[in-house]
């Protein structure tokens, strides 16, 4: 594997920066990796023992951009749309693989597992299975279910076997299947499905069931009856679309007692969506629904992992449901990572720093310095940083000197080891009268809280020493 492109380091030549009254010239100032060097939300995942994957759709196949994101920073693929009944049995008895197999072989090329999705559903049915005599859905269904799974088997790690059976009041959904099989297509389903492909793990999957309601509670006892009959059910998703400001407060707890009954729970299919535009109040609050949601899954060792509905805002299902509704994802429509990327990350155990080198090559005494920011902590409106000054030259330092920019409007307030000025957006933190001579090779470092209202972005540092 070749070493993330963020790694590199451009080098911009001949900088003057003018140091503590002195003028150190011909300096090389290395600029601050664009992208992230540090892990992906996938290795993250994993290193707790879990995934954090993406749905995807195949028109975004072509999108370079795109794809570049989804083949790196995520460890799982849920085929978004083109597994369903509608794509793959478009009329009776003729299958056709033919997108869903180029997600698949993506995602086999990216070493990512697949979460198939979805072999029995009401919705994207094509209409002849409307219209199938009640005394042969049972043997449609069967027939179905062999195909698809029987494809992918081997090549899925779970199905959502059966997908939105439940009304919100807990009362079965009155799709086709129920009307004409009745209560136990379910178990007929998930029966199938495990005769098609035995090492895959079969999902119920659902929506507004993250929290203890009437609807989880449905879900709950026939999960629980299930088990007691011994029908083959691995796992509950809990799909996770979610509302701003609204993640359940019964999350973790709800999806614990399902762990409890002896299956696994995935978040499958999170987005967290606002009134748009997005603004860094409704991003910051955004970041702390996905940071509770990820907590949420960590707490509980049987959520196994966490799947974004697709993770750009531009390729999200929501603005065309919900008008007026959208950015509900972790990157914004350009790939940038939004705030609630980062607030993942951090949940996930990874922490945000970046080096900035100014390098004195000739100055008053051939010393120089690195500073490495590292945020330590954000919570909703304020975060703490830390500066780590290292002497890189071949003199202790008399004095060093770090600056950066407050790009989106946050504040140092209160700030430790270091005496801070700031003039309009520009902070500039001189050593303290302790902590000014730094051996060669040796560091000391600086914190501080401040505010951040929504975006808060790892700034480039300039670092210098007299
Ligand atoms: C959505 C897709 O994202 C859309 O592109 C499509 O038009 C409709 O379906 N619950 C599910 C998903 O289980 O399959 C749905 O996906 C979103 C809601």
């Amino acid at each position: 594997m070749s070493a993330p492109a963020g790694r590199a380091r451009r080098v911009l030549a001949a900088t003057a920066v003018a140091v503590a009254g002195t003028l150190a010239v011909g300096m090389a100032v290395a600029a601050p990796s664009a992208a992230q060097a540090g892990p992906t939300l996938g290795q993250l995942a994993a290193a707790k023992g879990r995934y954090f994957g993406s749905a995807t759709d195949n028109p975004t196949l072509n999108n370079s951009a795109y794809t570049a994101v989804l083949g790196s920073e995520f460890g799982q693929i849920t085929v978004g749309n083109t597994q369903k009944w509608m794509y793959v049995e478009p009329s009776r008895g003729r299958f056709d693989y033919s997108q869903a197999d180029q997600i698949v072989a993506f995602a086999q090329a990216h070493n990512q597992t697949v979460r198939g999705h979805t072999l029995v559903w009401h919705n994207q049915l094509p209409s002849w299975v409307n219209d199938v005599p009640a005394g042969e859905l049972l043997g449609v269904m069967r027939n179905h279910i062999a195909n698809v799974a029987g494809h992918y088997k081997g090549k899925v790690v779970h199905w959502d076997v059966v997908n939105e059976a439940f009304e919100e009041n807990g009362a079965r959904r009155q799709s086709v299947f129920q009307q004409k099989l009745g209560d136990g297509y379910i178990a007929e389903a998930f029966k199938a499905a495990r005769a098609a492909d035995p090492n895959a793990k079969l999902y119920y999957n659902d929506y507004n069931v993250e929290g203890i309601n009437a609807k989880s509670d449905a879900m709950y006892n026939m999960v629980k009856s299930f088990k007691q009959q011994g029908i083959p059910i691995d796992g509950v998703g809990l799909q996770a679309h979610l509302v701003l400001g609204q993640v359940p407060s019964t999350l973790q707890q709800n999806i614990q007692r399902f762990a409890d009954l002896g299956v696994d729970v995935a978040i499958t299919e999170l987005d967290i969506r606002m009134r748009t535009p997005r603004d860094a109040a409704k991003d910051a609050q955004q970041a702390a629904d996905y940071r509770a949601v990820t907590n949420a899954c960590l707490a509980v060792t049987r959520c196994v992992g966490i799947t974004v509905w697709d993770f750009s805002d531009g390729h999200s299902w929501i603005p065309s449901v919900f008008p007026g509704e959208g950015a509900a994802l972790i990157y914004d429509e350009d790939f940038a990572k939004k705030p609630s990327y980062w607030a993942v990350y951090e949940a996930l155990g990874g922490t945000r720093t970046t080096t900035t080198t100014t390098t004195t090559t000739s100055g008053n005494n051939g010393s120089g310095c690195t500073a490495t920011y590292r945020v330590v902590g954000q919570w909703n409106g304020g975060y703490q940083g830390e500066v780590t000054v290292r002497n890189t030259g071949s003199t202790a330092t008399t004095g060093w000197t770090v600056k950066w920019t407050l790009a989106q409007g946050q504040t140092v307030n209160s700030l430790w080891n270091g005496t801070v000025t700031t003039n309009g957006q520009e902070v500039t933190v001189r050593n303290a009268n302790y902590n000014g001579a730094v051996a060669p090779n040796g560091t000391t470092t600086f914190g501080f809280t401040g505010s951040s209202a929504g975006a808060n972005p790892i700034p480039a540092l300039t670092c210098a020493t007299s």
